[in-house]
């Protein structure tokens, strides 16, 4: 090593330590994007048929959290119980029909507990679940600084706007346009990302801390997305699930009979007997094309929002967290959309880029951390992640974790029964794990979710029952090693959980079942467990009791290590 070499590394390696300390006390701008109904079907989570760029660049200057769980796999629900970190029991929504604030408990949010700490907080496209849920008002102005921008071109996106083979519009599941010829020559993500970008824009030179969040629409159905990126998946490349039959031992109460996909145009032609299909191979086959393809025309957008925070200056101020608010079947387990406890509709993408902890910034070399990236033109490009984490998380994590980031303080833990809590969280700030690369073996993490049903078997409102008529409440525990899944009854007036009327169980091993199709749960020895629980005292959480059960069931049965 000659002497310049040697200075100009000690330079670096001082600048970096400088940066660290710098980075440590500040206050970082947050920019928080969420896609809908995104499993992790992303390059940077080691799906190799699809092509999202800039979502695997973001990821390598990022901590990559490979094993997180939604609360709940459909929108409302999940979204409230990210943003208020409190599970749905706490927030009592599961489905799209109650406000927190008057229907469980006045509990602040992540981007509300920001704008109580001086940040100027935006929302952009879907983040909140419009509607009922969020007041019709996004939670303005509780959780906002300005009223939340809504994309126009959204009114659209469930009307006839896609071109049939007879040449005539139909509201289609598939719906690949021409974009040129849409009403505004738009669609909603690009007007969403425009709205965010003119949003950063009007941030620069204001010392006032930011937390922007945007909410993309896609790849959620229809698949109303710019036809161009349909040519990155060609049809004939493309392949079924590996299990798209449904499993013998599945419980009825387990499967959702995914209505809404059924309820459009393209779909009901195609006479599919409710409530088991199955869906005509092709036509899977287009599912699945079209679904990759809405994330890469979504991953496009991540791009331009990362892009301008380069060219803007902030991507050394700004930490960005992108996540979705749950996964969606591809036709696992005979099953498409979300409304089910599987890992394909709660595994999510959990990615922190945090500048100076996961990443440090090499402007002043003249380098771009985020350079826009067109999958349309650009191919053979991979990313390497260096910092995964593979410990078991929620999403009820990210309000602790990100306020932390940001430079803040994370919110104090729950009590058991919180309804009159304001402010706490039922998550784990997460810091702590940054900076360790791999699992951590001594960790129990497990995650949670949950799923209700109006019946035992499958029904018309099965996927999304109304609050009065959930009969079964699914409570579904993510190990490291099993998937553990108790259908209980569940009264919805007084929301009492009947731990004694267990209407069905499923259990998995994932060292030799990842995809969840071989149930186990009738081969194990209930009796022994279900009387050991009942002898337990009714304080003891049903979070407890299911990781007490796991370990009754699977003492001594064989666990192996999964390996991914
Ligand atoms: C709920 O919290 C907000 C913000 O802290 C406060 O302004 C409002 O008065 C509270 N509402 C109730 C009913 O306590
Ligand atoms: C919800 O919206 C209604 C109508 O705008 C308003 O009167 C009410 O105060 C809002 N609820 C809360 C808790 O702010
Ligand atoms: C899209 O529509 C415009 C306007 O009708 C037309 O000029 C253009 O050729 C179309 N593009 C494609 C690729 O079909
Ligand atoms: C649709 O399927 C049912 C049986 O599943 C059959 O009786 C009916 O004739 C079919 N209708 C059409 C239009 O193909
Ligand atoms: C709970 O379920 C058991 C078994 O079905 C039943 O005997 C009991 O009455 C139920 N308890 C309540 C409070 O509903």
């Amino acid at each position: 090593m000659n002497n310049f070499v040697r200075v100009w590394l000690l330079l670096l390696v001082l600048h970096t330590l400088a940066l660290a300390v710098v980075a440590r006390r500040e206050r970082r701008n947050v920019l928080f994007i969420i896609a809908d109904d995104l499993r992790t079907s992303l390059g940077c989570y080691g799906d190799t048929v699809a092509k999202s760029p800039n979502i695997d660049q973001l990821a390598s200057k990022s901590q990559v959290f490979l094993n997180a769980y939604a609360q709940q796999a459909v929108c409302a629900p999940s979204r409230t119980s990210m943003l208020t970190s409190r599970r749905p029991d706490t927030t009592r929504l599961y489905d799209f029909n109650s406000y927190w604030r008057v229907h469980s408990g006045n509990y602040t949010t992540m981007p509300q507990y920001f704008k109580s700490k001086g940040y100027f907080t935006m929302s952009v496209g879907k983040v909140f679940h419009p509607g009922i849920a969020s007041n019709h008002t996004d939670d303005y102005p509780y959780s906002w600084s300005i009223p939340a921008y809504h994309p126009a071109s959204f009114r659209f996106e469930k009307k006839k706007m896609c071109k049939g083979e007879d040449g005539e519009l139909h509201a289609n599941l598939l719906c690949a346009v021409n974009v040129t010829e849409q009403p505004g020559r738009t669609l909603p993500d690009l007007e969403s990302t425009d709205e965010a970008v003119r949003l950063l824009k009007s941030r620069v030179g204001d010392d006032t801390p930011f937390l922007l969040a945007v909410g993309f629409h896609k790849p959620h159905i229809p698949f109303r997305i710019p036809q161009e990126y349909l040519s990155l998946y060609p049809i004939d490349q493309m392949t079924l699930a590996p299990d798209p039959d449904v499993p013998k031992l599945l419980p009825p109460v387990a499967y959702n009979p995914w209505s809404d996909v059924r309820r459009r145009d393209d779909v009901q032609k195609l006479n599919i007997s409710f409530p088991y299909g199955p869906i005509p191979k092709d036509f899977q086959l287009r599912i699945r094309q079209h679904y990759y393809a809405a994330v890469s025309f979504m991953d496009a957008q991540v791009g331009r929002l990362l892009s301008t925070l380069d060219q803007l200056g902030l991507a050394d101020s700004t930490m960005v967290v992108f996540t979705s608010d749950h996964g969606w079947s591809l036709g696992e387990h005979g099953e498409w959309a979300k409304y089910s406890n599987f890992d394909v509709a709660t595994h999510v993408p959990l990615i922190f880029y945090v500048p100076g902890v996961t990443h440090y910034q090499h402007n002043w070399l003249g380098m771009s951390t985020f350079p826009y990236i067109d999958a349309l033109t650009q191919s053979d490009l991979s990313f390497k992640n260096d910092k995964v984490i593979r410990n078991v998380v929620e999403l009820v994590d990210v309000f602790p974790t990100v306020s932390y980031q940001a430079g803040g303080t994370a919110p104090e833990p729950c009590p058991d029964v919180s309804f009159q809590e304001e402010l706490c969280t039922e998550g784990n700030n997460l810091a702590h794990t940054f900076r360790h690369r791999e699992r951590r073996v001594d960790e129990e993490a497990v995650s949670f979710s949950q799923y209700p049903r109006p019946a035992d078997t499958p029904q018309v409102n099965s996927d999304l029952p109304d609050l009065k008529d959930i009969k079964v409440m699914g409570y579904s525990l993510r190990s490291w090693d099993y998937r553990y899944t108790l259908w209980l009854g569940f009264n919805p007036k007084t929301f009492q959980v009947n731990v004694s009327d267990v209407h069905a169980g499923e259990l998995y091993m994932l060292a030799g079942d990842p995809g969840q199709d071989s149930n186990i749960y009738s081969n194990s020895d209930h009796s022994v467990v279900m009387t050991k629980m009942a002898s337990l005292p009714r304080t003891v959480s049903l979070q407890m009791r299911m990781r007490l059960q796991l370990l009754y069931l699977t003492a001594g049965m064989k666990t192996g290590r999964r390996k991914a």
